[in-house]
């Protein structure tokens, strides 16, 4: 988006007189769904889309909020910043505005804040962690309030907890704040130790297929997969000392399992353990440009979370089995938190028309809904832009 269209935007709306502006990315996550909560690894790169904050401190007692084109517009007290506001759009920023507060930071005066978001809505591809991540390097520097990217990382996974109540892991915060262009975060999500690995996909391109089929924003099922996970950790306790379901190894997994009375509870173990497994592969692969074998660990992802995890559904199956059958694609799978959203694919350059030609086709003729797809460009985390 245009830096001057959302100035022109800004001083339009709130008048004239300086503005900084702020960037924070959407991502798409290579492999390692479903493991940030569990203590695992996950592999998400950071996107060229994402939301944009302008903002300018003033001397009025309120925090002003507006979006630009996802249709939320609030006057909100420096008094009440810790409450949300019905169920809008508006309680991401406003939730990381209460978090800065539980941090003793002190608003005695307000401020004039501008959105503008080009990651799909609903996509799975973290608009609302964009949206926090932007409203926290925002309120952190023109503030001068001066935390550490981890700390504000961390701010914004606790705005979406507690402002949409969606119990979500650090993944798509860390993305959005550490990202780098051209590179992937592998990230252990338990220690929180990170490496920028290289994306090297010659001659192969990110393909993201948006089913458009929309996740739901605080989908209850997320929440009862987090569940399920704990209840499977307490049915293992008792045979080993674990305290998350990133403490046992595959082959452990495969002795103790049985002890899982419950079999929902334990292929959802199933799943998360071996996709673990699966994303630690997957990193040393691509660091070898083996590419073709790291596609493969994509597909057996999927078939994890289609049949284990069950957080696919018919829409994300249909485009990936559309994908997975068409030539010149190395890999396929759904990416985020799934029940609809984006799919990711790894497609040879030479067949990237034919892809989208074909897999929308086949999309459309199953669901009846039409696709849309983005070849995906990676950008750097959460940043001044102006
Ligand atoms: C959502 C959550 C993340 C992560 C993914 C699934 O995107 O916000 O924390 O759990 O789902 O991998």
């Amino acid at each position: 988006m245009d830096s001057e269209v959302l100035k022109s935007g800004f001083l339009e709306k709130y008048g004239p007189g300086p503005v900084q502006g702020f960037f924070a990315p959407g991502r798409v996550n290579l492999i390692g769904e479903h493991t940030d909560y569990n203590g695992g690894f996950v592999f998400p790169c950071a996107l060229s889309f994402g939301n944009y904050c302008l903002i300018r401190r003033t001397d009025r007692p309120s925090v002003r909020f507006f979006s630009m084109n996802m249709k939320f517009e609030a006057e909100v007290s420096v008094e009440d910043l810790d409450k949300p506001v019905g169920k809008e759009w508006v309680n991401y920023p406003i939730g990381v505005f209460a978090q800065f507060l539980k941090k003793g930071i002190k608003f005695e005066r307000g401020a004039d804040l501008l959105f503008y978001g080009d990651v799909p809505a609903g996509a799975g591809l973290s608009s609302s962690a964009a949206l926090e991540v932007v409203t926290a390097v925002a309120v952190n520097t023109v503030f001068g309030a001066g935390l550490p990217e981890i700390e504000l990382v961390k701010m914004a996974q606790k705005a979406e907890h507690e402002f949409a109540g969606v119990m979500c892991g650090i993944m798509d915060q860390f993305a959005s704040a550490m990202g780098r262009k051209d590179h992937a975060v592998y990230l252990n999500c338990d220690t929180l130790e990170y490496e920028l690995v290289p994306l090297k996909l010659d001659g192969v391109k990110l393909v993201i297929g948006n089913t458009n089929s929309p996740h739901k924003l605080d989908s209850g099922k997320y929440n009862e997969r987090v569940r399920e996970c704990r209840a499977a950790v307490a049915a293992l306790q008792p045979y080993k000392v674990i305290s998350q379901l990133a403490d046992i190894s595959v082959e452990e997994f495969g002795r103790l399992s049985d002890h899982i009375q419950d079999s929902t509870v334990m292929r959802r173990a199933r799943h998360v353990v071996s996709e673990i497994e699966r994303t630690r592969e997957a990193v040393a692969l691509l660091k070898t440009g083996n590419i073709e074998a790291f596609g493969k660990l994509m597909n057996e992802s999927h078939a994890s979370l289609r049949d284990d995890y069950e957080v696919t559904g018919p829409e994300l199956d249909a485009m990936v089995d559309a994908a997975q059958q068409t030539e010149g694609v190395l890999g396929s799978r759904m990416t985020g938190g799934g029940f609809g959203g984006c799919t990711v694919s790894l497609v040879k350059d030479w067949a990237v028309n034919d892809f989208t030609g074909r897999v929308g086709a086949d999309y459309k003729a199953k669901t009846g809904l039409i696709p849309e797809f983005y070849i995906a460009e990676t950008s750097d985390g959460g940043r001044r832009i102006f």
